[in-house]
C-alpha cells in the first residue's frame, strides 16, 4: 500500500519520444500521482505546455527567470515539492547537463536544487546511445545515486534500428507506483553495513588492497533505507555516492572498520558485505620503503575477523555475512556460517566472470542458521539493486520467524 497522494515532477525534453510523456503523466494520474510538469525549450518544439497542463491539471513549468512563475511555485519550492523527478524523455544534452553540474535552465536547476530521488528515462537515437560521451556521463549519472532507465530497442522515428526507445508510458508508470509501494519490510530497524575492500598500509605512500567495488553493500544500503530501516553504511575506499538517507562512515583498514562496527553492537542487523583484507602488514613502516634489494620481504599478520567478533558480543545484531567461493560454495557458506556464528550467509560463485566482484550482476544463494528452519533461497542472476531487495526480504522473514 501507498500512503498519501505521492508528488511526481516529470520533466519533459527534446526528442519525438516527448509525444509519449503526455501518456505519461495521464498514467501516473490515473494511479493517483499529483503530477507537476517542467519542459525544457527543446521539449516545446515537439508538445505545446498546454497539453501537459491540460493533463496534469497544472500550469506547466518552463522558465528560470520567469517572476509571474517564480511568484507561484518558485524553483526551490518545486524543487522541495517534488518526491521523485522523472526526467522522460531524457536528452543526450540534459544527461550532459546533469552530469557536470550546469544550471543554466529550469531543469538543470531543479535537479541540483531537489533532494528527491532521481530518474532518467533516456530516448534518442541508437548511435547518439551509443556514443562514449553519453556512456560516460550516464555512468557519472549512476554513480550520483540516479536510476537510469534503460531504453528499449526497436526501429526508431528517425528509421534507425537499435536501443534508444524510451519505454512504454505504461510500463513506466507501474515501476513508478512499484517504487512508492515497496513493502516496508525493516521499519523501525537499525541496519549497519560494511562495504567495500580495506586498505592496509604497508609504509606512508604504498597499501595492499583487493578490487571489491562496494557496490553490492551499496545496493543493500539502498535497499534497507526503502524498507523503511534506519541504516549505517561503514564503507572501505570506494568512489561511489552515498546513497539517499544513508548515513555514513568512511574507514580505511580492517582495523578502523572493526572499530566502528563495535559501536554499533545494540543495532539491530548487521550485513557484512566488506571485502575485508586478511592479512595486514605486522609492522608499518615510518618512511618510504626504498628499493634496495631485488627482492622484499614483509611480514603480515591476521587481520581481526569483523562479522565474527560482533557476532560473540553478549548482545548481538542478527548477523548477515558474505561468501564468495569458487567451488564447494554449499560446503564453504554453511561453514562459514556456523564458524562465524552467522544467523544468514549469501554466497555467491565468483569463478563466474559475469557476477560478484565490480559486476552490476549478481546471483545468490543464501543459507539460514539450522534454529531458523527457511529453506536455502537461490537468488537467480540480477542487478545488484534487485538482489539487494531480494536479501532485504530474506532477512525480515527470518527476523519475523
Ligand atoms: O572468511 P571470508 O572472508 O570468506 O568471510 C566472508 C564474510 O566475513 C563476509 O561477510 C565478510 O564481510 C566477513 N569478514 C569480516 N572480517 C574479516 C573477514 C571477513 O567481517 N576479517
Amino acid at each position: 500500500m501507498r500512503t498519501g497522494v505521492k508528488n511526481i515532477l516529470v520533466a519533459v525534453t527534446g526528442g519525438i519520444a516527448a509525444y509519449k510523456s503526455a501518456i505519461l503523466v495521464r498514467r501516473l494520474k490515473d494511479y493517483g500521482f499529483d503530477v507537476r510538469v517542467v519542459m525544457t525549450k527543446g521539449a516545446q518544439a515537439f508538445v505545446t505546455p498546454l497539453t501537459f497542463q491540460a493533463l496534469s491539471g497544472h500550469p506547466v513549468h518552463t522558465a528560470l527567470l520567469d517572476s509571474e512563475a517564480e511568484a507561484g511555485m518558485g524553483h526551490i519550492e518545486l524543487a522541495k515539492w517534488a518526491e521523485l523527478l522523472l526526467v522522460a524523455p531524457a536528452s543526450c544534452d540534459v544527461i550532459a547537463k546533469f552530469a557536470h553540474g550546469l544550471a543554466d535552465d529550469l531543469l538543470s536547476t531543479l535537479y541540483l536544487a531537489t533532494a528527491a530521488p532521481v530518474w532518467v528515462v533516456p530516448a534518442m537515437n541508437q548511435q547518439m546511445w551509443s556514443a562514449h560521451a553519453t556512456q560516460r556521463n550516464l555512468d557519472i549519472l549512476r554513480q550520483d545515486a540516479v536510476t537510469v532507465v534503460m531504453p528499449d530497442a526497436g526501429e526508431q522515428a528517425c528509421g534507425d534500428v537499435g536501443l534508444g526507445r524510451m519505454p512504454e508510458p505504461e510500463y513506466l508508470a507501474k515501476q513508478v507506483d512499484a517504487y512508492f509501494k515497496q513493502p516496508q519490510l525493516l521499519q523501525g530497524q537499525h541496519v549497519v553495513i560494511t562495504a567495500g575492500p580495506t586498505r592496509e598500509a604497508i609504509d606512508p605512500v604504498r597499501y595492499i588492497s583487493n578490487h571489491s567495488s562496494g557496490k553490492m553493500g551499496f545496493a543493500l544500503a539502498e535497499a534497507c533505507v526503502k524498507a523503511g530501516a534506519r541504516v549505517t553504511l561503514i564503507a572501505g575506499p570506494v568512489s561511489l555516492a552515498t546513497p539517499k538517507g544513508v548515513e555514513r562512515v568512511d574507514v580505511v583498514s580492517a582495523d578502523d572498520m572493526l572499530e566502528q562496527s563495535l559501536k554499533h553492537v545494540n543495532s539491530d542487523v548487521f550485513i557484512a558485505t566488506a571485502a575485508v583484507a586478511d592479512y595486514k602488514v605486522e609492522k608499518v613502516a615510518s618512511q618510504k620503503i626504498k628499493k634496495t634489494g631485488d627482492t622484499l620481504n614483509l611480514n603480515f599478520v591476521k587481520n581481526p575477523d569483523i562479522v565474527a567478533t560482533m557476532a560473540k558480543q553478549s548482545k548481538r545484531p542478527f548477523m548477515v555475512g558474505f561468501a564468495a567461493e569458487t567451488q564447494n560454495i554449499e560446503d564453504y557458506a554453511n561453514g562459514k556460517l556456523v564458524n562465524k556464528k552467522l544467523d544468514m550467509i549469501a554466497c555467491n560463485d565468483v569463478s563466474r566472470g559475469d557476477i560478484g566482484f565490480g559486476a552490476d550482476d549478481n546471483a545468490m544463494t543464501v543459507f539460514f542458521a539450522q534454529h531458523y528452519q527457511l529453506s536455502k533461497r537461490i537468488l537467480e542472476k540480477a542487478p545488484k539493486t534487485q538482489i539487494a531487495q531480494q536479501l532485504v526480504s530474506a532477512i525480515a522473514d527470518a527476523l519475523r520467524g
